[in-house]
């Protein structure tokens, strides 16, 4: 889908717009947006149709209200041969302008693009200044973001008419048209890999999309995949005990992804105590191409990067504590965390944002077999915290745990993650907002004000201290699930425990909004939107 700003009505729709017998292809037609007290949205633009549009408004009784419209097509009157009937103008309700809210704007794209895929081959929508900037980019992005499809397991797939949109609104807007192309890019890549099923879609293939990545933005992109050998050198065994019961090896996956300036990492340090030191020395040719802990302090160089860490269960069985039947098939969005990583990653690329980040993805395929982790088994982080795996299920927090060690070396200005976490979140949230958990005001303010601005909401949790208990084991450091309540609390504080004191760290338990169920069934794309105004604005604010 090409979009465009253009600043004035193109040719096609001078004078004779309401009265020529369009072609198929270059049918073209008029979007007017109308309030729900019939005020006509940039209609100074819009005068030398502005009696045609009172006109429909008024025979239809067009009211206004969101996402009601009304089509006016080439009437038979207007040239007896019109066969085809081409739609050339529609009305489209927006409601109430002072409440004009993401959710309106989304429905209103979704709106407009489907009433008009299938009939035309451009459309203009007149905008004016009617919509303020963020409005707009959401607009924009949700115009893009309903062109996605998914169809490539068909045998048909459908091709719409629809290949231009225009929006007629002043050139200053540009920027953010070009910034909502770049997360339409990576949120399409999110969808795309989340939607793949768990038989095409498994840690390798999470490693190869980041790969190719990589050498497509060769100039800003590196990527390093650790196979289960390196985890494993490195005491990775929360990782491991997930990846385990799987014949498909575990991958974490790291872009380093440098718009400002290449990184500098500390070479000299030590792997941690508990690698054993036949590892160590065996693996001194992966530890080469590893960053190990610089010694300044944490996110104190400017350059330091934002480590955005992604859960990549590729497919979540629940292991040995196997998960009942129902939609089970929809485990394979439980990669959701990390395909939202990799397509911010993507996004980034594409806006070239000034800015150091680090993704990391997670992936690891949870299944029950002979060699997969029992409940009761006693496994070592990382960081060398023991930890009693009481259900095996709660496995997302195992991977995200030893990747949240590992990525401290990067010294983040702040590391969020992002996780299908709980089922628990879903039960708190629903599918209208993300969880938000984080130890650091600066994290979360930001975090929330990119949720206000982007339309992709989230919701602050609570970490307090008191809900740590209830990781208590009596034989481990902890065990990794907690009581009956508060689960995706329990499982936040869980995470808590890997990040390091001081570390600025937020937590995003996506599981209600990563994708739609039932007959919808497919990824949002979330939190992409999130994330790349989070990243935009801190950009502005260096
Ligand atoms: N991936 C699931 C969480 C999930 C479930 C997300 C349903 C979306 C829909 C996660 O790995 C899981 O199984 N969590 C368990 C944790 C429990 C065992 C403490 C859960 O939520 O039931
Ligand atoms: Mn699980
Ligand atoms: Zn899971």
């Amino acid at each position: 889908m090409n979009i465009k700003l253009t600043a004035q009505l193109p040719k096609t729709h001078t004078q004779k717009i309401l009265k020529k017998e369009a072609k198929d292809k270059d049918s073209s037609c008029l979007v007017v947006l109308v309030d729900n007290n019939k005020n006509i949205l940039a209609s100074d633009s819009l005068t030398e149709y502005q009696e045609r549009i009172e006109q429909l408004m008024a025979v239809s009784h067009f009211s206004g209200k969101a996402c009601e419209t009304v089509a006016d097509y080439a009437l038979a009157g207007d040239k007896k041969t019109t066969k085809a009937n081409p739609l050339q103008l529609l009305l489209v309700g927006v409601g109430a302008i002072d409440k004009l809210n993401h959710s309106a704007l989304q429905k209103i794209a979704k709106t407009i693009y489907q009433s008009t895929q299938k009939r035309v081959a451009s459309l203009t929508i007149a905008l004016g200044d009617a919509l303020q900037e963020n409005e707009f980019s959401q607009l924009a992005l949700n115009l893009l973001a309903a062109t996605y499809r998914f169809d490539k397991y068909k045998s048909e797939q459908t091709t719409p008419v629809l290949t231009d949109i225009y929006l007629l609104a002043d050139n200053s807007l540009q920027s953010a048209l070009d910034f909502a192309q770049s997360v339409f890019v990576g949120q399409s890549l999110t969808r795309d890999v989340a939607n793949e099923p768990g038989n095409i879609c498994f840690p390798a293939y999470m490693a190869e999309q980041a790969q190719e990545l990589g050498k497509k933005y060769s100039d800003i992109l590196k990527v390093t995949v650790l196979g289960e050998e390196e985890m494993s050198a490195l005491g990775m065994e929360c990782f491991l005990a997930v990846s385990r019961g799987s014949v498909r090896e575990g991958k974490l996956v790291i872009m380093e992804y440098q718009g400002k300036s290449k990184f500098t990492a500390n070479h000299s340090a030590s792997y941690r105590d508990n690698a054993s030191s036949a590892a160590k020395a065996g693996l001194k040719a992966i530890a080469d191409k590893l960053p190990l802990k610089a010694n300044t302090k944490k996110g104190s160089n400017s350059d330091a990067p934002i480590v955005l860490v992604g859960k990549g269960v590729t497919f979540d069985s629940g292991g040995i504590s196997i998960k009942p039947g129902a939609a089970m098939d929809e485990m394979k969005f439980d990669m959701g965390g990390s395909a939202s990583v990799l397509g911010t990653i993507q996004a980034l690329c594409e806006a070239r944002l000034p800015i150091n980040v680090v993704g990391a993805l997670a992936c690891a395929e949870n299944m029950p077999s002979g060699e997969a982790t029992r409940p009761g088994d006693i496994v070592k982080a990382m960081n060398g915290k023991s930890v009693e795996i009481l259900n095996t299920d709660a496995e997302g927090r195992l991977v995200l745990a030893d990747t949240l060690c590992y990525i401290q070396r990067y010294n983040p200005k702040a590391i969020i993650d992002v996780a299908t976490l709980t089922g628990a979140c879903v039960v708190a949230l629903g599918h209208v907002r993300s969880a938000v958990f984080s130890n650091d005001e600066d994290v979360l303010f930001e975090l929330e004000s990119a949720s206000a601005q982007s339309g992709d909401l989230i919701w602050h949790m609570p970490l307090d201290d008191e809900y740590q208990s209830l990781l208590d084991s009596p034989i481990a450091d902890m065990q990794n699930i907690g009581g009956k309540g508060a689960g995706a609390v329990t499982a936040a504080c869980f995470l808590s425990r890997f990040v390091e004191e001081g570390q600025a760290w937020a937590h995003l338990d996506i599981a209600g909004t990563a994708w739609n169920s039932g007959k919808e069934k497919a990824a949002t794309g979330r939190p992409v939107p999130l994330f790349m105004q989070y990243l935009k604005n801190s950009v502005d604010m260096a």
